[in-house]
């Protein structure tokens, strides 16, 4: 049996990170492995051949870099926190079919993996829960869900190609809200500037149904802009391509490499990290 994504849906989002995970696979083999992705793919029912014929494209395949380099720099977050936190919650907000938190599992933590309830279900089915994760059905909109999250040794949420379905009231509020129900937690995630979103709305967020893409989510200078909510928030923010790695892997061209450099510059593409003040 295979398990059913709908199409036109915001859950059918989470496909394109996931096909590019498993290209990722093939293409930078160096940098970025998700042998889950490859697994997955067979597993669900989805018809992945327009997302193959793309995936060969230039631009796409830099879009799989992209993907990669999120992962990685979120997982290099994840695990930073862990070192002087290791018993806290790992929550991944909007998690699709990613197994950032896995990855990151130092034996003590515990990993909490949220998205709509029909990802969920089928998250249950592909991906079930193991030892010390749970996989919670919510709408991240609604503060239900903070609840179910043990934060009582910490907590690092992270929201991997998320926000940008995310009007930027409700990006403000969560993280409002959060900064009530989480302090001393952090929270990272990947951002870009207007004119960027405004390229992701064209190519990838079809699905999603955006049409008023000036609603949404984008940020320039995450440290000032976000800072400006509220001033328990301590943000800071890298580069999403070159502010973890130089990219001197042989798998990346040159021309990658330029991109990569436009990328976080013109575009401000960003790993934005949230330090909700207050204990811990
Ligand atoms: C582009 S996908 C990314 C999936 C995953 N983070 C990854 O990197 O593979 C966006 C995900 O966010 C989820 N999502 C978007 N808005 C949400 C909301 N309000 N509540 C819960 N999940 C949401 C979608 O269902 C989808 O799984």
């Amino acid at each position: 049996m295979k398990y059913k994504i709908e199409k036109n849906t915001v859950q059918e989002t989470l496909i394109i990170p996931l096909y590019a995970r498993k290209v990722c696979l093939e293409l930078y083999p160096n940098l970025y492995r998700d042998e889950t992705a490859v697994r997955l793919i067979d597993e669900i029912d989805y018809d992945f051949s327009e997302v193959e014929k793309n995936s060969r494209s230039p631009m796409q395949r830099f879009g799989s870099l992209e993907v990669a380099m999120r992962q990685n720099d979120l997982a290099f977050e994840v695990r930073d926190y862990l070192k002087s936190h290791p018993n806290a919650a790992v929550v991944n907000l909007g998690c699709g079919l990613d197994s950032t938190g896995r990855s990151c599992d130092n034996g003590s933590c515990k990993i909490y993996n949220l998205d709509f309830p029909d990802v969920i279900a089928v998250r249950n089915e592909l991906l079930p829960a193991g030892e010390r994760e749970e996989n919670i059905p919510c709408d991240l909109n609604n503060t239900e869900w903070f609840r179910k999250i043990d934060s009582s040794n910490g907590a690092v949420f992270f929201a991997s190609g998320v926000f940008y379905y995310f009007l930027t009231e409700q990006v403000k509020a969560l993280v409002q809200q959060m900064a009530d129900a989480f302090p001393g937690s952090v929270l990272v995630f990947d951002a870009a500037n207007r004119t960027a979103v405004k390229m992701i709305a064209k190519t990838w967020l079809k699905s999603a149904k955006i049409q008023d893409v000036g609603a949404y989510f984008a940020v320039s200078d995450a440290p000032q802009e976000i800072s400006a909510w509220d001033s328990r928030l301590q943000v800071t923010s890298r580069g999403y391509m070159l502010g973890y790695t130089d990219l001197k892997d042989p798998s990346v061209s040159g021309f990658f490499r330029f991109l990569a450099r436009v990328g976080d510059g013109m575009m401000k593409m960003q790993i934005v990290k949230i330090r909700f003040g207050g204990k811990q």
